[in-house]
């Protein structure tokens, strides 16, 4: 078993060096790399200098009052304030730079809005089990069915700034859903990383969510588009998985074995590998 596990290190590592000379300029891609809830660019650090070593420019950045981002939550009026930064740097893209968008989790949501707005800057998205609404599934709907199929949250904490009869305004994962439901199959060094790092996310209305988050077939819909499932996977309901699946097919999608939620912790190389080979199909 540990002889097996060796030979896909070595094989792993030859594929990476392998890469790292052939690919260098000609294919250089930009990823930009776009976390999920209440983590930051933080959390792409293991990904990181695995695409750099292949010659790619790489972007992780911060959302909103995530991360190091200095803004606070209730600076926040509406989910585009909170997508901002990825908004910015898709305007700043030179006229004829394609990049590889990669959303995990809610960052599925951000690039969403990214490819809407700016279809001819996107190469190929990569859905990393993320959420994905589309033309013909509004966030609305989404929400709800996610909602339906909810395991608890455990320690996990809402927030109420507009009192306690509004709705909560910001969500943060405890240590306790973290360690069992999150990170449970990552190294224990990036769960005490992730339970020290953690920010509010802030939260917005239905109604504010649809109108910044509506998806047309005609822009949305031009964009390659790509989802990487994660087996073991707590956070996101397969069945609710495989309704949003149904509901919103993407062009490919394929699955990495052994990963929890944060698949960028507990499965780099493969997260990897399977990056290196979306970019090859779709540039
Ligand atoms: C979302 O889709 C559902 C079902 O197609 C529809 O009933 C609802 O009005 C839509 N909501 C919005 C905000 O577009």
């Amino acid at each position: 078993m540990n002889r097996r596990k060796n030979l896909l290190s070595i094989l792993f590592l030859l594929i990476l060096l392998a890469s790292a000379k052939s690919d260098a300029p000609k294919t250089a891609k930009h990823f930009v790399l776009v976390h999920g809830s209440c983590h930051g660019g933080w959390s792409w650090y293991r990904l990181v200098p695995l695409l750099k070593s292949a010659g790619r420019a790489v972007t992780a950045l911060d959302l909103a009052a995530s991360g190091v981002d200095l803004r606070r939550p209730k600076e926040l009026r509406s989910i585009s304030d909170y997508f901002r930064p990825l908004r910015e740097l898709m305007e700043l893209l030179p006229v004829n730079e394609r990049v590889v968008l990669v959303g995990h989790s809610l960052g599925g949501l951000a690039i969403s809005q990214a490819m809407e707005l700016f279809p001819a800057k996107v190469s190929v998205a990569v859905f990393l089990t993320a959420s994905m609404p589309g033309p013909a599934l509004n966030i609305s709907t989404l929400n709800r069915e996610s909602f339906k199929r909810q395991g608890s949250l455990m320690d996990s904490r809402y927030t109420y700034d507009n009192g306690p009869n509004n709705p909560p305004t910001t969500f943060t994962f405890g240590p306790v859903f973290l360690a069992s439901r999150v990170y449970q199959k990552s190294p224990l060094e990036d769960l005490a990383l992730a339970t020290t790092l953690m920010r509010p996310l802030p939260l917005f209305s239905d109604e504010d969510m649809s109108r910044e988050l509506m998806l047309s077939k005609n822009n949305y819909g031009s964009v390659n588009r790509v989802y990487i499932m994660s087996e073991k996977d707590l956070v996101f309901n397969k069945e609710t998985e495989r309704w949003m699946l149904k509901n919103n097919q993407p062009y490919d999608v394929v699955k990495i074995r052994g990963s929890d939620h944060m698949v960028m912790m507990s499965k780099p190389l493969e997260l990897f590998l399977h990056l290196q080979s979306i970019v090859e199909k779709y540039s």
